[in-house]
């Protein structure tokens, strides 16, 4: 599906809930807002009747989201239902791992094909002040998890900020090195947070690159233009790669290829501006998939050409 500026839409992330049992400090805000009802979530059929639709117009990746997707019940059932779906290549997940020791092998076994796991600090104290109450080792234990149950091409994520994390770039890309996984520095978005001088935290891309830079070994890829946020860079001596994803700083706007549906079966056309359509609604009106597509595809044609920088709104309600 291509889009008003020529882009071509074939990712869609689906927000499983609003829910986490983290409260990172960049992502919630100290008092998070009103916790949705179950009604309101959308059920598993209906979000399979969201993929069937979104079949209809060429979208085929599919990335489950929160808040935190492992909260929910019965994943691994969902992942086998997506895939179930003519036109479905591929279901990925992003998680915060606290969950994945118990989960990793029925999610692989249920046929999801990758997952991205958030980890911001190695430090115990540290995680638990970033997380809010977080712990570091059932999420060092979820990564062990993925890797034994067979999961190929995980990616970490870690969001830094200057005076928080900054002093672990050094330490993070050495745990990826060492357990031979894609690591990818993300510069702070400003949304809707517990942490609201993100000007003073924010770190951009270009110092975490020349910080990771200096670490002996590191060569360009050429930048990968066919989808993902991240600038890719290579260490020659093992082949991992350390990603850096500069939303503010370097957008990836030109090159954004997704759309967003909320657990309140939201379409949101772009992670920070852009329009917002009901799809929940219209599946409760007993919408078939050519009209879901449809959809879709006014959502497609509400994104952006590139986002604004400020935010007001909840990042784990759009799940990232
Ligand atoms: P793959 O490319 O499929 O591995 O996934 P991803 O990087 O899109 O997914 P992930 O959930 O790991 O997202 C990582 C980070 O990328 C997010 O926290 C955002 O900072 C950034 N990101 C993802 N989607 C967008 C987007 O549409 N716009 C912008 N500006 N940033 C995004
Ligand atoms: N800025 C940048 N990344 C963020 N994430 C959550 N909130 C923010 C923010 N304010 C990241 C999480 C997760 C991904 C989906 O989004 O760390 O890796
Ligand atoms: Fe939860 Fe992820 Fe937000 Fe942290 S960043 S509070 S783990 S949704």
């Amino acid at each position: 599906m291509i889009d008003q500026f020529g882009r071509d839409i074939t990712y869609l992330r689906i927000s499983l809930t609003d829910r986490c049992n983290f409260k990172c400090l960049y992502c919630m805000p100290g008092d998070p807002l009103d916790r949705l009802s179950r009604d309101e979530i959308l059920s598993f059929d209906e979000i399979v009747k969201i993929v069937e639709g979104a079949t209809t117009v060429g979208i085929n990746k599919f990335r489950l989201t929160g808040g935190e997707p492992l909260v929910r019940k019965g994943v691994p059932e969902l992942v086998g239902m997506i895939n179930q779906v003519r036109g479905v290549q591929s279901t990925v997940m992003t998680t915060n791992a606290a969950l994945l020791r118990e989960h990793a092998q029925a999610l692989y076994d249920g046929g999801l094909e990758r997952l991205n796991i958030s980890i911001d600090s190695l430090r115990e104290d540290r995680f638990r002040e970033i997380t809010k109450g977080g712990q570091l080792g059932p999420v060092l234990e979820g990564i062990d998890a993925a890797l034994a149950a067979g999961f190929q091409g995980t990616k970490l994520n870690a969001v830094i900020m200057r005076g928080f994390n900054e002093d672990e770039i050094e330490d993070l890309v050495a745990f990826a090195r060492n357990k031979n996984l894609e690591l990818r520095f993300l510069e702070r978005m400003p949304f809707n947070s517990a942490h609201d001088n993100w000007d003073e935290a924010f770190m951009p891309v270009s110092e975490i690159y020349d910080r990771v830079s200096r670490i002996e070994g590191l060569i360009p890829e050429e930048p990968d233009r066919t989808g993902g946020p991240a600038m890719m860079y290579r260490f020659e001596d093992i082949g991992c790669r350390i990603g850096f994803i500069g939303a503010l700083s370097e957008p990836y706007c030109e090159r954004c290829n997704r759309l967003r549906v909320s657990s309140i079966g939201t379409i949101r056309s772009c992670l920070v501006d852009g329009g917002e359509l009901d799809l929940r609604q219209a599946i409760r009106n007993g919408a078939q998939p050519e009209q879901i597509g449809k959809m879709l595809q006014v959502a497609a044609n509400l994104k952006p050409l590139t986002h604004s920088k400020k935010q007001t709104v909840q990042m784990s309600h759009i799940g990232g």
